[in-house]
């Protein structure tokens, strides 16, 4: 019989049954539910609601399923829906009337929440850390590339050079961020929702307070609906991560363009790229591709659980068990692309004569010639007419600046002198760019250093988070 099976006469019709279930999904939160209810049954016992004898019972219990789930030794059944019934049946299995009292003050609706809670935190720990690791690749590679100088595009045309450094260090602000964003979905995360019951609180004198500490949440819900119903966490991760993605959509993009014949500005390691069935000759960015492909799943996830949210009444309604597929399905995906992506960077090689023999050939330096003619006087505005008459000039001679004889450039304006072609060179370019945020080398290794004291700050919460998960899977030990 179900174990809530008193006031039905028939049984549930198999295939709703299984359509009903989430055990096929839920399993994975087993550590979390087996530590929540050691949480919950030191509190009952604590205040006299259960004795302790029983919490004993339990508690021993609930350690042999741990072990028998790790091992690989517990059949999970459909039959008992969610991760919650199946380990609940097993205790009362093997430990009889004492199981059949953990359930006191508890619904499974505080329950889960309690449990999805606990499950993105522990993976928030996680997926922080390989963050934090790529941003480390990601350092490693603009401090070793650090001469190497490329074009900078803006509409995918060549538009002024740039350290090739300056470049990845941009994907280094973005996971900056993402770590911020992450943070948030700590917090939201950080809650604890048990006590709430079914919606409305219970009649037995629980010691939240208790149980959060034994959990090490920072945070009671104010308001029991909002704590069975609440899903802003998730949402908070998924929004989390659909930024992240897109942020490594983008570097994919770029990776995968870069490695085309037509740029030949990188090559991916082999380790990293897979072949063609019928064509020899290919080495394909697979990996690329499919982090820029699966981010459309990750938007789908968030997409789903805001609309899935959007319409339901207080309190708990089954709609919120599609909650957890989305999520887990992020973490997964999210956790191989960040590992493979800072790999990816170890290994690739930097073609920086074929960088430069692209800037060589092309009008990257037009802005400093007009700047150059700005600073002797000459309004910007007339500085940028003349140099794109100049470009102009060239494109119909075959030439570029550089290549421009000092009688000819005066030729545009009387203000070219000798040291123009000095402006002109690639280096002096990226060397005068030396705002605080720009790309001349001095900027671009502060923002190294910088990135440094970033950096050993995320390992600082990062070891924070570790700590307090740790603590928390210690219960089951
Ligand atoms: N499997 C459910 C979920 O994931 C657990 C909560 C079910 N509660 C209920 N009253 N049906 O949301």
């Amino acid at each position: 019989m179900k174990l809530w099976g008193g006031r039905f006469t028939k049984a549930t019709d198999k295939s709703v049954e299984e359509f009903n279930a989430s055990i096929q999904f839920d399993c994975r939160m087993y550590a979390e539910d087996i530590c929540g209810s050691i949480a919950h049954a030191t509190m009952l016992a604590k205040q006299g609601i259960i004795s302790q004898e029983d919490k004993d019972a339990i508690v021993k219990g609930l350690k042999h399923i741990y072990t028998q789930i790790e091992a690989g030794n517990f059949e999970f059944s459909v039959e008992l829906e969610d991760i919650h019934m199946n380990v609940e049946k097993r205790l009362t299995d093997a430990i009889g009337e004492a199981g059949k009292r953990l359930h006191t003050g508890r619904s499974r609706n505080d329950q889960v929440a309690l449990d999805t809670h606990m499950y993105v935190r522990k993976e928030i720990a996680s997926v922080a850390k390989l963050i934090v690791q790529l941003q480390e690749s990601i350092v490693k590679a603009a401090e070793k590339y650090g001469d190497v100088i490329m074009p900078g595009y803006t509409h995918l045309q060549r538009a002024q050079p740039v350290l090739f450094s300056h470049h990845m260090m941009a994907y280094f602000s973005m996971l900056s961020r993402d770590f911020i964003h992450l943070q948030y979905a700590w917090t939201m995360a950080d809650m604890m929702p048990l006590g709430a019951g079914a919606l409305a609180g219970t009649t037995y004198p629980l010691d939240q307070e208790f149980v959060a500490q034994t959990l090490h949440f920072g945070k009671l819900y104010d308001n029991s609906m909002d704590a069975v119903s609440d899903r802003d966490y998730i949402i908070a991760f998924l929004e989390f991560a659909a930024v992240l993605m897109m942020h490594l959509s983008r570097l994919s993009e770029e990776f995968i363009l870069w490695s085309s014949s037509e740029f030949k500005f990188i090559e991916l390691d082999d380790s990293h790229c897979t072949g063609s069935s019928i064509m020899p000759q290919k080495k394909n960015p697979d990996i690329c591709e499919l982090v820029r492909g699966k981010t459309g799943r990750f938007y789908g996830h968030l997409m789903g659980v805001l609309t899935m949210m959007k319409g339901i009444p207080m309190a708990y309604d089954k709609d919120m068990q599609e909650d957890k597929e989305g999520v887990f399905d992020a973490i997964d995906n999210l956790k191989f692309a960040l590992t493979i992506y800072s790999a990816m960077i170890d290994k690739m090689s930097v073609h920086k004569d074929r960088m430069r023999e692209v800037l060589e050939k092309d009008f990257s330096n037009a802005t400093d010639m007009a700047d150059y003619l700005a600073k002797k006087g000459l309004p910007f505005r007339e500085a940028h007419a003349v140099v794109g008459k100049a470009v102009h000039y060239c494109i119909e001679q075959g030439k570029v600046l550089q290549q421009l004889s000092l009688e000819e450039l005066q030729g545009m304006s009387p203000l070219f002198a000798e040291d123009i072609h000095h402006y002109l060179d690639i280096e002096t370019c990226v060397n005068q760019r030396n705002t605080y945020n720009g790309t001349a080398p001095s900027s671009v290794q502060r923002q190294c250093r910088t990135g440094h004291d970033t950096v050993s700050k995320e390992q600082d919460q990062i070891q924070q988070w570790h700590d307090t998960v740790a603590a928390v899977y210690d219960l089951v030990k």
